[in-house]
């Protein structure tokens, strides 16, 4: 036995060996040789206990572990003498992985090399590979704390269509994120759970712990103390991942194990490293952040019609209205309903809101009827023939998105269609794909040995999909490509909307994977109109943020079943603070429009009076998320890492940084018991300061619940850029801007503002125009009793000039010093007599009748006399 890893790894290695050989642990393998330096590491690996279980096992294993930044570790393993199915690098871009040869040149060794170390690290990287010999295992771990983040057992089994592997995890320390798409109870994964990944059209959403509609294999692990890290595992194949509180378990049908770890440490750096690996988030139009209303059954155009009118008439904010597959001829594609939607009646109503400023957004489904297009060629086959599934048109095709000839003609069709309707963004709906027939087994690949447990049951995987004997462009098999169908699709239709406007495009995917952030947003499916759904729409949400998918939101009020007054009044409180907030009905269910109940209307009118002005902080939220992967949307640990009582809070949220969301989401509740990590908290509403927690951890506070408004707390330390609210996102642009300065206990604060068109393609970059200012406010003392508070502005990019001028009209301070004598206000050093100032009965103080343009820096300063 060669030992690779001296003392404890020497120690570890052999009892794992001697509980293998007491257990007759299933296949593992030897370490036969091993090179590499510095930064790469390549190592090869001989098969030692094989097993006959789930398929003959691999011989030979060829691993590579490559430092690739300094916070990204890549560990691959696969087979050493046959090529591999693997995420398409036309999909995921990366630097292709290090082949053994290319290693062995590029360190002037040849194969017969022996290991002078067996771990890898770098001096400016936390993270460090070991590799530990007989029996093969590796560990990740941290540098700085010694920590071991990744430690996988002895039992690594590598067939055709059957991979596992373990890792330990310290119970008690790791608190897991991420796996999915699964709808849960919580959002820090539970132990003994199974998450099986596999994209399906469950049909509801609202049954837990099943695999849904995307496939997410990557999870961030936050140990005690506040370090957290990144784990993916690039893989495409069918998965069931076990996770076990002291270990996770993947089993996987194919493809190579392709782990990458990201260092962290902060929960921010983990999503900003994961991002920039998979891609960042798409930026969205300013306009997909106000209010959207759809529902399956608006028959006609003038049902529509009615919608809007209700909004306009209720004085609720309305953006966008949505058509589902209603407007459709035959449930077809790229066609209207030639009796309920003419194009000679939609296209008036569709220029209408556009002059309104509001929008028209359409479903899409990836599949032609059968005998539509006879002529095209990029469908997926089966057998050398069409595979012809069955979906809303009845018989259809379903386009081959990994065929570029079919994005060629997606695009065609989208540009052709909105010559006749040009809507504003386009809902890929049904794309895992789902499919209502069901197939025979054609070939060993539809009944691989390994069941995951698909929908909960072991279904097959032919279940409600195309069956996975499926062939795609190249030859790609659906076996392996399955769970990448949804994200060419959004790949696609970005593309499409892109070419076709010039604008920045809108596209909403129901099936996702890692990348699908970079062209679309994600709603969470069919919910069902309950409060536990209610609960559980912030679990998936967070979880997306954390996918790189930052603008989600579910279906307002539930998909599926009917509402109760309370219940949506709720949902709208809450939906409010989704990245992405449309109501969203099935067809059955009695109407909901949240005009339809003055209860709602209450609730719809306060709460997106507040999102409304909030747009310039959510907007900026979008930037930062383009830019850095940071999600809209965040949980508490998020902002305070080192309090470990944040990390089991789900039953509320911070958008950005520090603005908490504390929704009622019990029937009949009159309070909401809420957690305030340490800090000051100010109430967004009426800037009064409830609440200082003096203590190290954070406190639980009863807080009452009025019936018409979620409870909204600003941290203090954060500077929010406001606009006034509008029935439009257009509207709400037009006014001036407000900031909100809540102090922290030493009298800072800070935050920012990032402008542009709200289209441009780009968000900032090179050459676009878009302007970005940094706030930042201190407050010192000047003399014996006399407090000064400085507001500055930093102009950090100032090209977006727009027609109308962009000035700050007033400050409010929050959390000053007080009880003030007198306060006299220095703009630009320069004493402002003309300031309206306002002490308000919160303790709250504000400066009005400013004018300061946004991209010329300024200073405002607050002198109080005690
Ligand atoms: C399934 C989608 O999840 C749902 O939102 C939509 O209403 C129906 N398909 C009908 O298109």
């Amino acid at each position: 036995m060669m030992a690779i890893v001296s003392s404890s790894g020497d120690l570890l290695a052999l009892l794992t060996f001697l509980i293998c050989l007491l257990h007759h642990c299933s296949a593992g393998y030897d370490v036969e040789s091993v090179v590499g330096s510095g930064n790469l590491l390549s190592a090869s690996l001989k098969l030692v206990n094989g097993t006959t279980t789930f398929g003959p096992d691999v011989k030979r294993l060829d691993l590579t572990a490559s430092l690739e930044t300094d916070n990204r570790l890549h560990v691959r393993i696969t087979d050493a003498d046959h090529t591999r199915w693997e995420v398409p690098e036309d999909i995921m871009p990366r630097s292709t992985s290090v082949s053994k040869d290319a290693l062995f040149q590029s360190l002037g060794m040849d194969n017969a090399t022996l290991p002078s170390s067996a771990t890898i690290s770098r001096v400016s990287s936390d993270l460090k590979f070991s590799i530990h010999s007989n029996p093969f295992r590796f560990t990740v771990s941290r540098h700085s704390t010694g920590d071991i983040l990744f430690d996988t057992s002895a039992t690594l089994v590598f067939k055709d269509r059957y991979l596992e592997v373990t890792t330990a995890l310290p119970a008690g320390r790791a608190s897991l994120y991420g796996l999915g798409e699964h709808t849960k109870r919580t959002f820090r994964l539970q132990p003994n759970d199974t998450f099986t990944l596999w994209n399906e059209d469950l049909e509801r959403s609202d049954l837990l712990d099943l695999n849904l509609y995307g496939s997410h294999p990557f999870y961030m692990d936050v140990r005690s103390g506040g370090n957290a890290h990144g784990v993916l595992l690039l893989n495409s194949n069918g998965m069931d991942i076990v996770y076990g509180g002291s270990y996770i378990t993947y089993k996987v049908i194919g493809g190579v194990l392709d782990f990458y770890f990201f260092a962290g440490p902060s929960p921010l750096a983990v999503v900003d490293q994961y991002t920039q690996f998979i891609g960042r988030p798409a930026p969205m139009p300013y306009w997909s952040f106000g209010f959207h209303q759809c529902r399956y059954g608006y028959k006609t155009v003038a049902d529509l019609e009615e919608v809007v009118a209700g909004y306009t008439k209720a004085k609720i904010p309305l953006e966008g209205i949505w058509s589902d597959i209603d407007y459709m001829d035959g449930g077809q594609d790229f066609t209207l309903d030639p009796i309920n939607f003419p194009a000679n009646r939609l296209r008036p109503f569709v220029d209408r809101l556009h002059s309104n400023g509001q929008k028209y957004v359409v479903i899409i489904d990836p599949e032609i009827k059968r005998q539509a297009t006879p002529n095209e060629d990029f469908f997926l086959k089966r057998n050398g023939t069409n595979v012809v599934g069955r979906v809303w048109p009845g018989e259809v095709y379903f386009p081959d998105f990994i065929n570029p000839r079919a994005a060629e003609y997606w695009a065609h069709k989208i540009s052709e269609f909105r010559r006749t309707i040009p809507v504003d963004g386009l809902w890929c709906d049904m794309n895992e794909p789902s499919n209502f027939g069901a197939w025979q087994p054609l070939n060993a690949l539809d009944d691989p040995p390994y069941h995951i447990n698909n929908s909960g049951t072991h279904r097959p995987l032919n279940n409600q999909t195309v069956p996975v004997s499926t062939v795609h462009y190249n030859n790609v098999s659906e076996y392996d490509a399955h769970n990448l169908f949804g994200l060419y699709e959004a790949r696609a239709t970005h593309a499409a909307l892109l070419k076709d406007t010039a604008r920045r495009p809108f596209v909403l995917s129901r099936s996702t994977f890692p990348g699908a952030g970079r062209y679309a947003a994600h709603w969470t499916g069919d919910n069902s109109a309950r409060w536990d759904e209610l609960a559980n729409s912030i679990n998936t949400m967070l979880s997306f943020g954390i996918f790189g998918i930052p603008m989600v939101g579910a279906d307002l009020c539930g998909f599926r079943g009917n509402t109760t007054q309370e219940l949506c009044s709720r949902w709208i409180q809450l939906g409010a603070f989704y990245p992405f907030a449309r109501a969203h009905t099935e067809r059955t269910t009695e109407r909901r429009e949240l005009y339809v109940w003055e209860s709602t209307a209450r609730s719809a009118r306060k709460a997106f009076g507040t999102r409304y002005r909030l747009l310039p902080y959510i907007y900026t939220l979008m930037y930062e998320a383009h830019t850095t992967g940071a999600p809209i949307v965040r949980p508490l640990f998020f902002s305070y890492p080192q309090d470990a009582d944040t990390y089991g809070v789900d039953k509320q949220f911070l958008l950005g940084r520090g603005v908490l969301v504390s929704p009622v989401l019990q029937p009949g509740a009159t309070t909401v018991d809420a957690y305030f990590p340490a800090g000051r908290w100010f109430s967004l509403y009426d800037h009064s300061y409830p609440l200082t927690v003096a203590t190290r951890t954070g406190k639980r506070v009863t807080l009452q619940a009025p019936v018409d408004s979620a409870s909204v707390h600003l941290a203090g330390g954060n500077i929010l850029p406001l606009q006034q609210p509008g029935l439009t996102t257009s509207a709400a642009r037009q006014g001036e801007f407000h900031l909100l300065v809540a102090l922290a206990e030493n009298g800072t604060a800070s935050g920012e503002l990032f402008l542009d068109d709200g289209e441009s393609t780009e968000m900032g970059g090179v050459g676009g125009n878009w302007t970005l200012v940094r706030f930042s406010c201190d407050t010192a003392m000047e003399s014996k009793g006399i407090f000064a508070t400085t507001v500055s502005s930093h102009v950090v990019h100032n090209s977006y000039t727009p027609s109308g001028t962009s000035v700050i009209g007033s400050v409010v301070f929050m959390g000053l010093q007080s009880p003030a004598k007198g306060f006299t206000i220095y703009v630009n050093n320069v004493e402002v007599k003309a300031a309206r100032t306002k002490s308000l009965t919160s303790g709250a103080f504000s400066v009005s009748g400013l004018s300061l343009a946004i991209g010329k820096e300024f200073q405002i300063k607050v002198v109080m006399s005690h």
